[in-house]
């Protein structure tokens, strides 16, 4: 049965305990909920690919309390210290390579000579870190390839059971994964655009290569396989009207909207057929929306959802990286 529960003292020490022994904690976090194990355990940690479904060669984030814990499992460079001063405890994963003496499974590596970690900000995750002492290792608790879950429920209602205990701590407040970057290499590579922006990045760092698509069928971080984030309805990009069996997420003002067949009032939506990821225009409103109202409308039995452009710069980019994903090759390529 599914397990629920208000993040207190109480249930964070229960949690870590059960992390401790071996078991599947399901914790909030700043960006997405994540499917927690103790990242030092290899049961643990595989029992993570076991729930979620997920292929073994994807390797999993692990976070960390601290810079310290971070550089105990992994080697820092200049760039990944300026951007743990800055950044973190935040949503920014990095990219480096394994210490030699790094206790973490090499299931969190797949295969790789490196680990992302990330130092999260929400205060239940940092506590539950800090109880059980050691790096936890958490990808986002969804089903592999379906939506990242940014409410508990979003979790019960993928995973069930194989969440184990999950800690609820509210809505996520950024609603996106974290940025991936890697920062093994002489240049940063962008893996995965999120809460950090590439504008943020540039900034500190200088030049920073974007690889945000998957090259061939052996995309760098494996989680750029293209239909990763994915509702059950179809999804149309780049909207500009609303048609027949179509629900609607929109993005800003409406009224900028040229609705087919006389305007959008007529269209008479039923009101769970319509979701705005921000009505002012708001893109960090936009975000945190995102995953939650296309959950919503997944289930309101629309054929398709049309989705309407946002703007793509600063986090609009990652928005923009997630409804391509979620809408898939094939929408991608008919547009
Ligand atoms: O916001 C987040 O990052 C959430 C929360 C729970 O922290 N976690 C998350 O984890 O989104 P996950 O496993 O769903 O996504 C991790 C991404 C994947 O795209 C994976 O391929 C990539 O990071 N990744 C992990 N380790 C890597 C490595 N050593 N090299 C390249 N990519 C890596
Ligand atoms: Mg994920």
């Amino acid at each position: 049965m599914t397990q629920i529960v208000q993040a207190t003292a109480e249930a964070i020490a229960e949690a870590a305990a059960r992390l401790h022994a071996g078991e599947l904690v399901t914790m909030p976090t700043e960006t997405v909920y994540g499917l927690g194990a103790d990242a030092t355990n290899d049961r643990a940690v595989a029992s993570i690919f076991e729930a979620k479904g997920r292929p073994t060669f994807n390797p999993v984030i692990v976070h960390v309390a601290n810079r310290a814990q971070a550089e105990d499992i992994v080697t820092f460079n200049i760039k990944a210290r300026l951007l743990a001063e800055l950044f973190w405890p935040g949503p920014l994963t990095m990219i480096l390579p394994r210490r030699e003496d790094c206790n973490i499974s090499r299931l969190c590596s797949a295969g790789l000579p490196t680990l992302a970690v990330r130092c999260p900000a929400h205060p239940v995750a940092r506590q539950l870190i800090a109880a059980l002492g050691k790096p936890i290792a958490a990808p986002s608790a969804n089903a592999s390839g379906s939506l990242s879950p940014t409410t508990p429920q979003h979790v019960a209602m993928s995973l069930g059971a194989k969440a184990g205990l999950i800690l609820a701590g509210g809505k996520a407040q950024v609603g996106l994964e974290s940025t991936v970057i890697d920062l093994s290499g002489d240049t940063p590579v962008l893996l995965r655009p999120g809460g950090v922006t590439l504008d943020e990045l540039e900034m500190h760092l200088g030049e920073v290569l974007v690889e945000t698509e998957a090259v061939g069928d052996n995309p760098k971080s494996p989680g750029q396989l293209l239909k990763h984030y994915a509702p059950r309805t179809p999804l149309r990009l780049h909207a500009v009207d609303v048609r027949e069996g179509e629900a609607l997420l929109a993005f800003g003002n409406l009224r900028f909207m040229g609705m087919q067949g006389g305007g959008f009032a007529k269209q008479k939506l039923p009101p769970d057929w319509l979701m705005n990821l921000s009505e002012s225009g708001d893109l960090t409103e936009a975000a945190a929306n995102v995953f939650a109202m296309l959950h919503a409308l997944d289930g309101c039995g629309a054929q398709t959802i049309a989705v309407m452009n946002v703007p793509d710069a600063g986090l609009g980019i990652a928005i923009n990286d997630r409804l391509k994903r979620a809408a898939g090759a094939q929408a991608a390529e008919k547009k």
